[in-house]
């Protein structure tokens, strides 16, 4: 599983830290930074969890 996150659409809401820090942390600018693009298995659920609760659906698995 692969995850990336949409520069355009993030907005710097932090859900997705909040949900799998090993996976997504904030940059100095304040918007996502996927830290582990292939997802470590044991993290599927809270990526797929953080996809489901970005409010900007910036978040796409493939
Ligand atoms: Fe950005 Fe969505 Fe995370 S807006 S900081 S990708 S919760």
């Amino acid at each position: 599983m692969r995850v990336t996150v949409d520069d355009d659409r993030c907005r710097g809401h932090g859900v997705c830290c909040a949900i799998c820090p090993e996976v997504f942390a904030l940059s100095d600018d304040g918007y996502a930074e996927v830290l582990t693009p292939d997802v470590p298995a044991e993290h599927e659920n809270s990526v797929r969890e953080a996809v489901e609760s970005c409010p900007e659906h910036a978040i796409t698995l493939s």
